[in-house]
């Protein structure tokens, strides 16, 4: 295999290190805006030597953000190169223009350290399915938010510090709003649900809420309460349509999810006849990442393509009630306080995400449904 390597930053140089050890697959041109010098690789600062060049067959997206990977992703498809890519803003948001477009053209797609880093997820989604109905996956997709709340948490770290030592050590997002606003764990749900469903969801119908207003004071409350605050998505089938959210939510010190620590991901599917399964990993990190695409481009080389079939458009209802812990704003219906915050009724997750998109100096934290 003749990868045509696009990128050289975290994920890229991962990636070109753990092929440089490897007799099945070669790196042999490298697109970098950098001056940059490898010993087995061409390295060029224009895309169209790669889409050129006929000995390449797959290209490794590594560049992160949507543009340009989505133009070049789209014209290595059109000219009928294998896409292996690690890009779930690009996965979520050009799900129903790149899914059929490497359908039509016979090329093979593959994302898995998209979603969980080091975990074979998404690749394990497509084996489930082989068998049984996913009824629900969701859990902590985020290295950065669950590095950043475990850190508070446990080493009392001040959210700044905890941030700061995240971009550090190489796991946050070059725009960190991405991680601590939720949006990163959501394109991860958005990619995650549609293959494990078999549909594209209604992403617009998809809330997310973050962690930016977390304070050490937030923490304290959960800590005297029993719980343990995380950064987790959520999706179900239900009768009609799917729910579908992204949210902190407080976990029992007893849950396997307060116990995930630093940039770990902890991310669960149900089957419908297997039950629950939970995949345990790294979810940020150059080896971990760079492990997954490796282990797509052999995929590819088998001939595997996308986890499944595209899917027909899904929409998405957040009727589930749920109660909250609600800190920086005024609410009537409050069942309890925990210091400065209230413990709302069950109110569904729609109304209180519509309400926080009006409240955005609010912390908002679900509670379990048995608590
Ligand atoms: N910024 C992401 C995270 C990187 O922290 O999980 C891996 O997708």
């Amino acid at each position: 295999m003749k990868i045509g390597l696009l990128g050289f930053g975290t994920v890229g140089k991962g990636v070109y290190k753990l092929t440089a050890a490897r007799q099945d697959m070669l790196v042999s041109r490298v697109l970098c805006r950098r001056e940059l010098s490898l010993p087995d690789a061409e390295v060029t600062h224009d895309f169209a030597d790669i889409l050129r060049d006929s000995t390449i067959d797959t290209v490794v997206e590594a560049i992160g953000g949507l543009h340009p990977a989505f133009e070049y992703v789209k014209a290595a498809i059109e000219a009928g190169k294998n896409v292996v890519t690690a890009n779930k803003a690009l996965m979520a948001t050009c799900y129903d223009e790149l899914l059929p477009l490497a359908e039509e053209k016979g090329v093979l797609l593959r994302c898995t350290a998209s979603v969980g880093g080091g975990i074979g997820w998404l690749s394990e989604l497509e084996r489930v399915r082989r068998i049984e109905t996913i009824t629900q996956v969701g859990g902590i997709m985020n290295g950065t938010c669950n590095f950043i709340l475990d850190s508070m948490t446990r080493l009392n770290l001040s959210y700044d510090a905890a941030l700061r030592q995240a971009q550090f050590l190489g796991y946050a997002e070059a725009d960190p709003s991405t991680d601590v606003d939720g949006i990163d764990t959501w394109h991860k749900l958005i990619v995650s649900a549609n293959i494990a469903f078999g549909v594209s969801l209604d992403r617009d119908g998809i809330p997310a809420a973050g962690i930016r207003r977390v304070t050490a004071d937030d923490m304290a409350q959960f800590h005297a309460h029993g719980y343990v605050c995380k950064l987790v998505s959520f999706a179900c089938r239900q009768e009609k349509g799917f729910a579908a959210f992204v949210q902190p939510t407080l976990f029992p010190n007893r849950a396997l999810e307060a116990s995930v620590p630093t940039n770990y991901n902890l991310i669960t599917l149900v089957g419908s006849t297997s039950g629950r399964q939970s995949f345990y990993g790294q979810g940020a990190g150059r080896y971990p990442t760079a492990y997954n695409v490796v282990q797509d481009c052999m995929d590819i080389q088998k001939g595997t393509g996308f986890y499944c079939r595209y899917g027909s458009k899904a929409a998405v209802h957040n009727d589930l009630p749920m109660r909250y812990y609600l800190r920086g704003g005024e609410w009537q219906d409050a069942e309890t306080r925990w210091g400065d915050a209230v413990i709302t009724k069950p109110v569904s997750v729609a109304e209180m995400h519509h309400w926080l998109s009006r409240h955005p100096e609010a912390f908002i934290a679900a509670l379990p449904a048995e608590e």
